[in-house]
């Protein structure tokens, strides 16, 4: 009997040190498992004598009832400690600001269409969308690019395989097709401008086969051309960052604006750097015009009646400038410690009131 007292003893102690689950289990085991010293003497009450035998039977039956039990509650204190643990070790704090080093960046491109969009909104433009998949008359003839015409030549255009009635859908060669979408759904007038993606078949340190452009379009009953300057002036002054940037609109030729002019900004060259907004030399940005009256009569508008400008402008090349960013093929490369060094933060979310670059 003693020696049942003094294993109840030595059990509920190794029961209330158990640290853990896997210990509280070996103590189980040692106990109540198939060889355990309380389940071997339960067996061997069969040979002990009949006096005996009842008396002890009930001792350790009361005894593993007991340890039953004590395991039980041992078990669940130690399953509340490892939650506290596990919810201490967890703990987020929501009250804390957002990290500086968060790894994930705003590819340059990105940030530069927000920068774009924020200035022309400024101005009253709203954002206008067209499919990148275009078919040929939203790309070209609309805009005055009949079929033979010279300038399809120029665009390398990117053609899918032919549909059930022969035509062939295209990659659009520029943002210009937004126009006329935009010009065929809602009535005059229209202050828009169209980012997006545009693709020809050419590649090299200044070409890439998928590039960016903006498009603008301006058509009310008065506009001229001066309103088209301003607007790019202002434009170019917010965008750089630069008071007094210099510009100048050069004669150009393009099928859907008459007349059509390149515009250039000042700049130095020395070496391969430019630093706009110094210097004697110029850089050319964008092309622009007064939309010609054939576009205006394929989206079914009086010329007599409604006339304005429009302009393209590629985004890539301006945040190249902008950035210093050296090489455009760059841009496209999934390439992360690129994209950590010209970047842009989540948060730096470009506005004319709080500063548009970094
Ligand atoms: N679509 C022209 C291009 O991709 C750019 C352009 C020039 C757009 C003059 C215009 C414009 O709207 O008026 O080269």
């Amino acid at each position: 009997m003693e020696d049942l007292e003094a294993l109840e003893r030595d059990l509920l102690a190794a029961v209330a040190g158990a640290e853990d689950r896997d210990a509280l289990e070996a103590v189980r085991v040692l106990a109540l498992g198939k060889k355990g010293e309380i389940t071997s003497r339960l067996k061997g009450l069969a040979e002990i004598s009949p006096d005996a035998r009842k008396a002890t039977a009930q001792i350790l039956n009361r005894l593993k009832d007991r340890l039953g039990q004590e395991i039980a509650t041992r078990a669940e204190a130690l399953a509340e400690t490892a939650l506290s643990a596990r919810l201490a070790a967890e703990k987020i704090d929501v009250t804390l600001p957002a990290r500086p080093e968060a790894e994930g960046r705003i590819h340059p491109v990105s940030h530069v269409v927000e920068e774009i969009v924020e200035i022309f909104a400024a101005m009253g433009f709203v954002v206008a969308q067209g499919p990148d998949i275009e078919d040929d008359f939203h790309n070209f003839t609309a805009l005055n690019i009949p079929p033979e015409h010279p300038a399809r030549q120029m665009h390398d255009t990117f053609y899918l395989p032919a549909q059930a009635d022969g035509r062939r859908p295209l990659l659009r060669t520029h943002t210009s097709p937004v126009q006329i979408r935009s010009m065929q759904a809602a009535p005059p007038p229209y202050r828009l401008i169209a980012p997006g993606r545009t693709f020809r078949c050419d590649s090299d340190q200044t070409h890439t086969p998928m590039f960016h452009q903006v498009e603008g379009l301006v058509i009310a009953r008065d506009i001229h051309m001066g309103h088209l300057k301003g607007v790019l002036r202002d434009f170019a002054r917010a965008f750089f960052e630069i008071d007094g940037l210099k510009m100048r609109f050069r004669p150009s030729y393009f099928p859907f604006t008459e007349p059509s002019a390149e515009v250039d900004i000042g700049c130095r060259r020395r070496g391969d750097e430019i630093k706009i907004g110094e210097g004697d030399d110029w850089l050319e940005i964008a092309g622009c015009g007064m939309v010609h009256p054939k576009v205006l009569r394929h989206v079914g508008l009086d010329p007599d009646e409604w006339q304005g400008f429009a302009f393209g402008m590629g985004i890539d090349r301006v945040a190249m400038l902008k950035y210093g960013i050296p090489d455009l093929r760059d841009m496209f490369e999934p390439d992360l410690q690129w994209l950590q060094k010209f970047g842009f933060r989540p948060y730096d979310a470009p506005s004319l009131g709080r500063g548009l670059g970094r």
